[in-house]
């Protein structure tokens, strides 16, 4: 563990910028926790070689088998019918909003500042949704607030739009720690509520940036690179949604070569806006 008191003011200051840079920007518990005494603790003795290469393929000892997948899988399987049922019997978005912030199934929650539920208008006929809050939307409590958000203001506005025109959510409400991608389980977990948060909502048209939005509400394996700019049927309850697969706009941030390609799609869906006769 690091002695705080034994380094100076400067050093201090260019360690904390160091974990923030490496995604390491907040405290778990009030203690620290060695892990890497607690695994050597743990770990079994390694056979000698010689006998390792004697010793029969069979499984190991019951003992030595991992204990831990099938009551992890147990409560995922709880924790998901669990959010089906949450985010089912929520009669409208304020409701939703309530069920999901009691909702104690995705470990994301406990690390999250708050939760993110949505911003924009409840009636719109555009409905925008993202991957995950980071860092400035875990404080304000809104969604796209930070760069990334900037950005999509100005990509919006450069078809015409503004947040008073659409809503925007994401597909995990919490943010994931240090800004990580969400895993397959926390991606399952909150799909039953951000679906409901569609159905509720009812656009016209279903926005998706990036990946996780675009493969977990479209169900599809294929990535953003080929998702995107085609206009895809997002099944709904009775209705059927046009969605478009778009770029995130932190991917254009890190890739500016690409705002072409997301210029092409903005193009896109204003035509079709025009089309269906949306300001
Ligand atoms: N990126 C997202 O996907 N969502 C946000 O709310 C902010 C950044």
């Amino acid at each position: 563990m690091i002695d705080a008191h034994a380094m100076d003011r400067e050093a201090l200051a260019a360690l904390l910028r160091w974990y923030a840079a490496m995604g390491v920007d907040r405290a778990l518990s009030d203690e620290p926790v060695d892990r890497f005494a607690q695994s050597a603790r743990k770990a079994p003795a390694a056979d000698p070689p010689a006998q390792a290469a004697r010793s029969s393929p069979s499984p190991p000892p019951a003992s030595r088998q991992p204990m831990r997948a099938p009551a992890a899988a147990l409560s995922q399987d709880v924790a998901a019918a669990g959010a089906r049922e949450q985010a089912a019997s929520a009669k409208n978005l304020e409701e939703l909003r309530e069920k999901l912030a009691a909702f104690d199934g995705c470990a994301l929650k406990n690390s999250a500042t708050q939760l993110v539920f949505a911003d924009g208008a409840p009636d719109a006929k555009i409905m925008i949704v993202g991957e995950g809050p980071g860092a400035d939307e875990d404080r304000i409590g809104k969604p796209f607030v930070g760069r990334a958000g900037r950005l999509l203001d100005k990509m919006l506005a450069a078809i015409g739009l503004d947040r008073s025109k659409v809503y925007i959510a994401n597909v995990v409400p919490w943010r994931p720690p240090g800004n990580r991608t969400p895993t397959p389980q926390e991606l399952a977990l909150c799909l039953p509520f951000v679906r409901r948060q569609i159905e509720l909502v009812s656009p016209d048209f279903l926005i998706l940036l990036g990946n996780a939005a675009a493969q977990t509400l479209l169900d599809e394996k294929e990535g953003i690179m080929r998702l995107r700019g085609h206009w895809r049927d997002y099944h709904c309850g009775d209705r059927t949604i046009r969605a478009l697969p778009m770029l995130h706009p932190a991917y254009l941030l890190r890739t500016p070569l690409k705002k072409a390609q997301a210029w092409r799609d903005l193009r896109t869906l204003r035509h079709a806006l025009d089309r269906a006769g949306v300001s």
